[in-house]
């Protein structure tokens, strides 16, 4: 099963992309959490990446491209994966339809969480992130168990770089422009289904699963 996770910053595509994950055993891939593993362990990937990231642009295509198609490389993704912040440009999303067209597969579902600008600012500025596992809270919709500590690993939780409020109307701004464009690409190829993320992250879920299905 192939699933493509489209939806503005903060709408809930990493939230609801590790539930998928977990529910239709197949990988989570978050390219927003590939780059930002790579700041953490500052390799060369990580510094190019970071001087966009930090302005709340995108990473250029070219080093996105080569990061995913390196990706599905790995032998967990015979069995597909579900994509989280990639495609975020046409480009992007032809050279996703290219390696699977070259391979002889296609995307199952491209699945867009909508939410309106106004609810993003605010989840934003409430969200903690696990930059060792990528797990992601909230600190009213979704804590931790232990203040600031992530569950699953137990690292200190973070407020990403990116979230301050005026990098968040940037990347909002970028969205618009940029990323959803690519619901008309995909309601064109067939594939897009709406689901309502202004729901609380467990009705969002069960949207995902009637269209997914068991
Ligand atoms: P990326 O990491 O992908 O960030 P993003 O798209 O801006 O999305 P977020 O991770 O901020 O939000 P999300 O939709 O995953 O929401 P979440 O589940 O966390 O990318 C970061 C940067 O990397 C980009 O700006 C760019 O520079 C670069 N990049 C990455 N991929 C790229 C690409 N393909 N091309 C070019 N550049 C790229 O939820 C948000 C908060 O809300 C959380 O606190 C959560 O707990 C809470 N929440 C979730 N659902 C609900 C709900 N239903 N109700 C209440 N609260 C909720
Ligand atoms: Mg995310
Ligand atoms: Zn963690």
């Amino acid at each position: 099963m192939k699933i493509v996770m489209l939806g503005a910053p903060g709408a809930g595509k990493g939230t609801q992309a590790k539930k998928i994950a977990e529910s239709y055993g197949v990988p989570h891939i978050s390219t927003g959490d590939i780059f930002r593993a790579n700041i953490k362990n500052d390799t060369e990937l990580g510094r190019k990446a970071k001087t966009y990231m930090d302005k709340g642009e995108l990473v250029p295509d070219e080093l996105v491209v080569e990061l995913i198609m390196d990706r599905f490389k790995e032998p967990d993704c015979e069995g597909g994966y579900v994509l989280d912040g990639y495609p975020r440009t046409i480009p992007q999303a032809e050279a996703l339809d290219s390696a699977l067209e070259e391979a002889g597969e296609k995307l199952d579902y491209a699945i867009n969480v909508d939410v309106p600008d106004e609810v993003i600012i605010n989840r934003m500025s409430g969200r903690r992130a696990c930059l060792k596992c990528g797990a992601t809270y909230h600190i009213q919709y979704n804590p931790p168990a232990v203040e600031n500590t992530c569950d699953a690993c137990s690292e200190e939780l973070s407020l990403r770089d990116d979230d301050r409020e005026e990098t968040v109307k940037n990347r909002l701004e970028i969205y618009h422009e940029q990323t959803e464009p690519l619901e008309k690409y995909y309601s064109e190829h067939g594939v897009l289904y709406n689901v309502d993320g202004t729901k609380d992250m467990d009705e969002v879920f069960e949207s995902i699963r009637t269209i997914v299905g068991n």
